[in-house]
């Protein structure tokens, strides 16, 4: 890629009649590197050095501190300062703020401080590079190389394959020296998984429909094809299962709906019963019937977020070789209006046989995830974790903080919060009272409807005890995923746009499930 890209770049330059010399200094590779420095505690003030940079300080001996001096007192957290020509191996060295190195797992932010600032401090120095056209990027560890490689792979991403004009393409390496390479290679994966569901949410739903998304993480899970088995089930077999409720959704539109189910058979043990991940899979949401305004519209490509974040959580735990036996299931469908289309008050039978009045055609994710959990309590799972962009009230409970998680396990709770306070991508607890479900199961003509009696007060959770209604495991979480579905500046080492959360917890979760047996 990168060759072909370098030759196309030539040929372009020749036929300008650029001076020769000028292109051959532009195709070197223009190396860079990022090197961390805390801020000392109040009382004594200034900066010092990683261990990385002291040793690279120490070969300049001493210049890179004496720089830094006289560049200012100090480096406030996730800002850089650049240093050109002090060293021959690297054109470029962006020194990056760590914050304060005491830092660490805060009760009251829910996550571990040290490590957000080291993927925000990592995240701008290869963006700041990036902006050089330096390509190949060198990272200091800064004493924990897993977020290092989040923060470098994270802050690169962009999604320009759409624009003629690209970002220059940078490859990154850990710094030598470093012992954790382990530990940098599980970044690099960790944060490549979200990526990925960066990349499926971004792209526009002409580009990713039902069909498309499934061919993609067909792609994606080939390499691992001896662990995964990938099954694209099509209306026929969604008609022979009976998921009246998915099947209403997607009637509205011209493209097929597909039931992507993935096996993921990691645990030493095949029979091992499996961690069951389910996500909303709508290309796109235009509300149907109930036709969304037009204003903001375009965001709704993302609304197979859910799907995304399953399905690139199973690529990286297949990547990893995590020791667990996953099952991945994503209903896919756009939720389009037409003269086919499901219209409010018509009622529809889910595979479990409730009936449910479809009041509201744009409260579809919950009709789709009904028939997908019903079908994913029929393989015993140990634990059934649905994902979803369900409710807009969600985003104006918690906005872009956190994942909103409706449990009904103590235990299941645990995991995930524990699994979110390391990857800095949160959760937070939500209610699932008997008091919202009596506010779904008051319908006119079936056994449910499909909007809370009081449409719009406490939104989020009464799409939750929609939920729990197609729900028999005793583990069972619901992530309202709507509020961080995209950025815009809040996660400083994210980009402007979808932001494939909450993956790494997902991978994180599985993990720690992997190894606790
Ligand atoms: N996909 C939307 C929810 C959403 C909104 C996700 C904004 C991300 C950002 C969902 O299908 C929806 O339209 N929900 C309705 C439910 C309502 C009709 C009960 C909503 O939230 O308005
Ligand atoms: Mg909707
Ligand atoms: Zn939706």
């Amino acid at each position: 890629m990168l060759v072909v890209r370098k030759a196309a770049q030539t040929a372009a330059r020749k036929h300008l009649c650029r001076p020769f010399s000028a292109s051959q200094t532009h195709l070197q590779e223009r190396k860079g590197l990022v090197l961390g420095v805390f801020e000392k505690e109040a009382e004594e003030g200034g900066l010092h050095l990683t261990q990385a940079a002291a040793s690279f300080d120490q070969t300049l001996s001493g210049k890179l501190s004496e720089l830094l001096k006289i560049a200012g007192p100090g480096l406030k957290k996730g800002k850089s300062r650049i240093f050109y020509g002090i060293h021959q191996d690297f054109p470029c060295v962006a020194v990056v703020g760590l914050g304060k190195d005491s830092e660490g797992i805060c009760g009251a932010e829910n996550w571990d401080t040290k490590k957000e600032n080291i993927r925000q401090a990592v995240s701008a120095g290869c963006q700041v590079l990036q902006e050089l056209e330096v390509n190949h990027v060198e990272v200091d560890d800064c004493g924990d190389a897993k977020s290092a490689a989040e923060g470098a792979v994270l802050g690169l991403f962009s999604y320009d394959q759409l624009k003629s004009k690209k970002k220059t393409r940078v490859t990154t390496q850990l710094h030598h020296g470093s012992a954790d390479v382990d530990d940098w290679k599980k970044g690099l994966a960790y944060a490549e998984g979200q990526n990925l569901a960066r990349f499926l949410m971004e792209a526009p739903a002409n580009h990713i429909t039902p069909t498309a998304f499934a061919n993609t993480i067909e792609e994606r899970v080939a390499p691992h094809a001896e662990r995964v088995t990938v099954n694209k089930r099509s209306k026929a077999w969604i008609e022979e299962q009976q998921m009246g409720a998915f099947l209403s959704v997607a009637r509205g539109s011209e493209e097929p709906p597909v039931f992507l189910e993935l096996h993921y058979n990691g645990a030493p043990d095949r029979k091992q019963p499996p961690l069951m991940l389910v996500g909303k899979g709508v290309t796109f949401d235009s509300g149907g019937i109930s036709l969304k305004p037009s204003q903001s519209m375009d965001a709704m490509r993302a609304d197979m977020g859910g799907a995304a974040t399953v399905c690139a959580s199973i690529v990286t735990a297949a990547a990893l070789k995590l020791p667990v036996n996953i099952i991945g299931l994503a209903p896919l469908c756009e939720n389009m209006p037409s003269g086919k289309a499901t219209k409010p008050g018509d009622v529809v039978t889910a595979k479990n046989g409730k009936t449910i009045q479809v009041d509201n055609t744009d409260a579809e994710g919950r009709l789709i995830l009904a028939d997908a959990l019903c079908y994913g309590s029929t393989f015993n799972p140990r634990a059934i974790v649905n994902v979803a962009t369900l409710t807009g009230a969600m985003d104006v409970a918690l906005g872009s903080a956190a994942t909103g998680v409706f449990t009904n396990s103590d235990w299941l709770w645990e995991q995930l919060h524990q699994a979110s306070v390391v990857t800095g991508d949160r959760v937070w607890r939500m209610p699932l009272f008997q008091h919202y479900t009596k506010q779904v199961t008051d319908s006119q003509l079936a056994d449910l409807n499909n909007i809370g009696k009081y449409s719009r007060s406490g939104g989020a959770c009464t799409a939750a005890a929609f939920l729990r209604e197609f729900v028999t495991a005793p583990h069972w979480a619901h992530l309202d995923i709507a509020g961080v579905m995209s950025n815009k500046d809040e996660v400083p080492y994210l980009r402007k746009g979808m932001s494939g959360r909450p993956t790494r917890t997902l991978v994180e979760f599985a993990a720690r499930l992997a190894h606790s047996g």
